[in-house]
């Protein structure tokens, strides 16, 4: 199901909302991200950065997280925010964790210019490996 506009305009504020608490002390970039759920809820994370650099916890699995935590399993969008002059597409480990539970969801980028970046998980990811493939 595709977002409406209005869900758009919030899930994208909820991801520039999120940067704002951007622990990145090591790479100096603040990433925030938001999920919206099948329920209509929106979750929202950043990345969390840690002195053991592998560590490191991007927004998007930080917004999943959250959503999953709170006994949501279904996403149907994401939208990612970073502080940049173009859009940033979700790294490969998030697109992997992202396909677990919204694997058709719309994945909106903006960044801080109106240039951005809209598409699919099933784009970004294709021919991926998911729960289906452990059946
Ligand atoms: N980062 C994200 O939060 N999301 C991405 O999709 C790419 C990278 C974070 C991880 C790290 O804190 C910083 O950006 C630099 O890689």
């Amino acid at each position: 199901m595709k977002p409406t506009p209005m869900q758009v305009r919030r899930l994208t504020a909820a991801a520039r909302r999120a940067a704002q608490s951007s622990y990145a002390p090591y790479s100096k970039f603040r990433v925030g991200a938001a999920v919206l759920t099948a329920s209509g809820k929106i979750l929202a994370g950043c990345n969390v950065e840690n002195a053991s650099f592998g560590l490191t916890n991007c927004a998007e699995r930080t917004a999943v997280f959250k959503a999953v935590s709170d006994g949501h399993r279904k996403l149907l969008a994401v939208a990612v925010y970073t502080p940049t002059r173009v859009p940033t597409a979700p790294c490969g480990a998030c697109r992997q964790v992202l396909h677990e539970f919204g694997p058709t969801a719309a994945v909106l980028c903006v960044c801080d210019s109106p240039e951005r970046i809209e598409t699919t998980l099933d784009q970004l990811l294709p021919e991926s490996f998911g729960p289906e493939n452990l059946d």
